[in-house]
C-alpha cells in the first residue's frame, strides 16, 4: 500500500472511498463531514437522526455517494467519545475501516486526520497512527498460499489535510508510521514463517540482508566461536539438532562514544519442540513462533537504521533449533555457562533461558551499558497475563518504567511483576550453581530470576511475550497470527533514551 499526504480539501478527492469521523454524543456536525453532509443531501444527518450513526468507537458506515461527489464512497468512522479518544483508538479504527473497504474491493482511499487536535493528539501522533492502523491491520501471511484472497488490495491512502503549513509534520508522523508498521511486519512474517523455512541460518541471512539495506555491522558466530567463548549454555541446547545455531549480532552506531548505550537480546529459538523434555504435540507448532524475541529486536535495528536517533545499540540473537535426539541435551545434565556459573538441567523445555544466559553474558562482554531481552519465555507468564500485557522484569526500576512508557505510546501493553528476593529460593540447586527451573509455581517469575543472575548488575530488564506474540483472533490493528510485539514499543524506547542522553 502507497500512503502519502496532500494538501487538499477531502470533499474534492477522488477516490473509492473517502474517510471523516463522527463521535459518540456528538451535537451537530461541522467542518469536513458538514460539507461531505451537505453534498449528500443530509444522508449522514439522516442516519444519525434515525440512530444508525451513534458514533460508537470502530463503528463504520458507508454511504454511496452516487455521483454527489468525486469519491464513490463516504466512510463515517465512529471514534467513540471525544475525550477519551487516543492514538491507538485512532490504530484500531482505520485498521478496521481499511480491511472492510478491502473486503468491498476498494482500492483507494482518502482520510482527514483522525484524531488530530483532540484528547492531546497531535497532528503528527494522528498521522503516526493512521498509518500504522492502515499497514498493521491489512497485514496478511500469504506466502505459502497458492489462491489468491478473497478480498482485494487496497493499494492507495492519502492523509488529506486542508492546512499547507502542517504538511511537513503530518509527512515526518507518515514516515514515522511506515517505518514503524513495516518493522513490526516483518517481525510478523519472520515468526508466522514455519521452522522448516525460519532455521537459524535463515535468521543469520535476513540479519545479513537487514546489515546490508541499512548500513548495519552485522557478525554471526559460529559454532566453533561459541565454543571458544564458553558458551556452553546455548551449546546445550543446540546440540540436539541437525541445524547449525547462529549467534547473530547486528550493530547500530548512532552516537559518539564507543561504548554500547543499549543491548537488545532477543530469544531465537526457531522450533521448540522441548527437547527430551518433550511438549505435548497438541498445538506443539505454536512453537514455531519461540523465535519472536529474536524476530523483533532484528526488526527494531532496521527501523532505528532508518530513524537514526544519536545512540548505540546492539542486537543479539542467538539462535536454535530445541530438538530431542540421541545428542540431545538430558534432564539431569550440568551445563557451564559463559559467565563460569553451572547450571543444572531439570527440564530440557526450559531453553530458553539457557540460551539467554550466554546472550547475556556476550552483552556484558561487549561492556552494554544497560541490556534489555525479550523472549517468549514462560507459559506461566501467558496464563497470568493472558494475550493482553506482556510481563516486564528487571534489576532497574527506571529502565522498566522507560519501557512501560514507551509501550503505552505504542499501544504495547505492559505490566511489570515482581522480583522479589524470596522467589531466588525456587532455584537453587544441589549440584550445580544453579537450576533451569523453579518448581510449579511463579514460573514467569522464577524464569526471570534465573536470568538476573546472569544479568548481574548491569540495568537489566526482561519481556516476556510468550503471551502477547501470537494472537488467536482479530482485534483492530491485530491480526491472526504474529503480532509483531514489542516492536513498535523497542523503538520507542530507544528513540526515548537517546534524546533523553542528549
Ligand atoms: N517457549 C516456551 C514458552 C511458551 C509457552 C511460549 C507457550 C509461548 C507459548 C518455553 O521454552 C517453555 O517451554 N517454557 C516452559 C518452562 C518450564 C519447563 C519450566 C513452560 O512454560 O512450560
Ligand atoms: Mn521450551
Ligand atoms: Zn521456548
Amino acid at each position: 500500500m502507497e500512503i502519502k499526504v496532500i494538501v487538499g480539501d477531502i470533499t474534492k478527492v477522488e477516490a473509492g472511498a473517502i474517510i471523516a469521523n463522527f463521535f459518540e454524543g456528538m451535537e451537530r456536525l461541522d467542518g469536513d463531514i458538514a460539507t461531505i453532509d451537505k453534498a449528500l443531501a443530509g444522508a449522514i444527518s439522516q442516519l444519525i437522526s434515525q440512530g444508525e450513526i451513534k458514533g460508537k468507537l470502530n463503528e463504520i458506515t458507508i454511504i454511496h455517494s452516487l455521483g454527489k461527489l468525486p469519491a464513490a464512497r463516504v466512510v463515517v468512522a465512529g471514534l467513540g467519545k471525544k475525550q477519551e479518544l487516543s492514538q491507538d483508538k485512532v490504530r484500531g479504527v482505520v485498521a478496521e475501516t481499511c480491511r472492510l473497504l478491502r473486503q468491498k474491493r476498494v482500492d483507494s482511499i482518502a482520510t482527514i486526520v483522525q484524531g488530530a487536535g483532540i484528547a492531546s493528539i497531535s497532528p503528527e501522533g494522528a498521522a503516526q497512527a493512521i498509518t500504522e492502523g492502515a499497514l498493521l491491520g491489512t497485514y496478511s501471511f500469504r506466502k505459502h498460499m497458492t489462491k489468491e484472497a478473497e478480498y482485494g488490495e487496497l493499494k492507495q491512502l492519502t492523509i488529506v489535510d486542508a492546512d499547507e503549513t502542517k504538511l511537513p509534520t503530518l509527512e515526518q508522523g507518515c514516515n514515522k508510521g511506515k517505518i514503524l508498521a513495516e518493522a513490526t511486519n516483518l517481525a510478523r512474517d519472520m515468526v508466522n514463517e514455519p521452522a522448516n523455512y525460519m532455521t537459524p541460518s535463515r535468521m543469520a541471512d535476513i540479519a545479513t540482508e537487514l546489515a546490508k539495506s541499512y548500513e548495519l555491522e552485522v557478525s554471526i558466530l559460529e559454532r566453533e566461536q561459541m565454543q571458544e567463548l564458553g558458551m556452553g549454555a546455548l551449546l546445550g541446547v543446540t546440540q540436539g539438532s541437525r541445524q547449525p545455531p547462529k549467534f547473530i549480532v547486528l550493530h547500530y552506531k548512532g552516537g559518539d562514544s564507543a561504548q554500547i548505550d543499549v543491548a537488545l537480546i532477543g530469544k531465537g529459538i526457531t522450533f521448540d519442540s522441548g527437547g527430551i523434555s518433550i511438549k505435548p504435540s497438541k498445538g506443539m507448532g505454536e512453537m514455531k513462533g519461540d523465535m519472536a524475541g529474536g524476530a523483533a529486536v532484528m526488526a527494531v535495528m532496521g527501523a532505528i537504521a532508518q530513524l537514526k536517533p544519536k545512540i548505540n545499540v546492539t542486537a543479539i540473537i542467538p539462535a536454535t533449533e530445541n530438538l530431542p535426539s540421541d545428542s540431545a541435551l538430558k534432564p539431569g545434565d550440568i551445563l557451564t555457562a559463559m559467565s563460569g556459573k553451572t547450571i543444572e538441567i531439570i527440564s530440557t523445555d526450559a531453553e530458553g533461558r539457557l540460551i539467554l544466559a550466554d546472550a547475556l553474558g556476550y552483552a556484558k562482554k561487549l561492556s552494554a551499558k544497560s541490556m534489555v531481552d525479550v523472549a517468549t519465555l514462560t507459559g506461566a507468564c501467558r496464563v497470568a497475563l493472558g494475550d493482553i500485557c506482556s510481563g516486564a522484569f528487571g534489576n532497574n526500576q527506571e529502565l522498566i518504567d522507560k519501557i512501560i512508557a514507551a509501550g503505552a505510546e505504542a499501544g504495547e501493553l505492559i505490566w511489570q511483576m515482581p522480583m522479589y528476593d524470596q522467589y531466588k529460593e525456587q532455584n537453587k540447586s544441589d549440584v550445580a550453581d544453579i537450576k533451569n527451573v523453579g518448581g510449579k509455581y511463579a514460573g514467569a517469575i522464577t524464569a526471570a530470576q534465573f536470568l538476573s543472575e546472569f544479568a548481574g548488575d548491569t540495568p537489566w530488564a526482561h519481556l516476556d511475550i510468550a503471551g502477547t506474540n501470537m494472537s488467536e483472533k482479530e482485534r483492530t490493528y491485530i491480526v491472526k497470527g504474529a503480532t509483531g510485539v514489542p516492536v513498535r514499543t523497542l523503538v520507542n524506547l530507544v528513540t526515548s533514551l537517546a534524546k533523553q542522553s542528549q
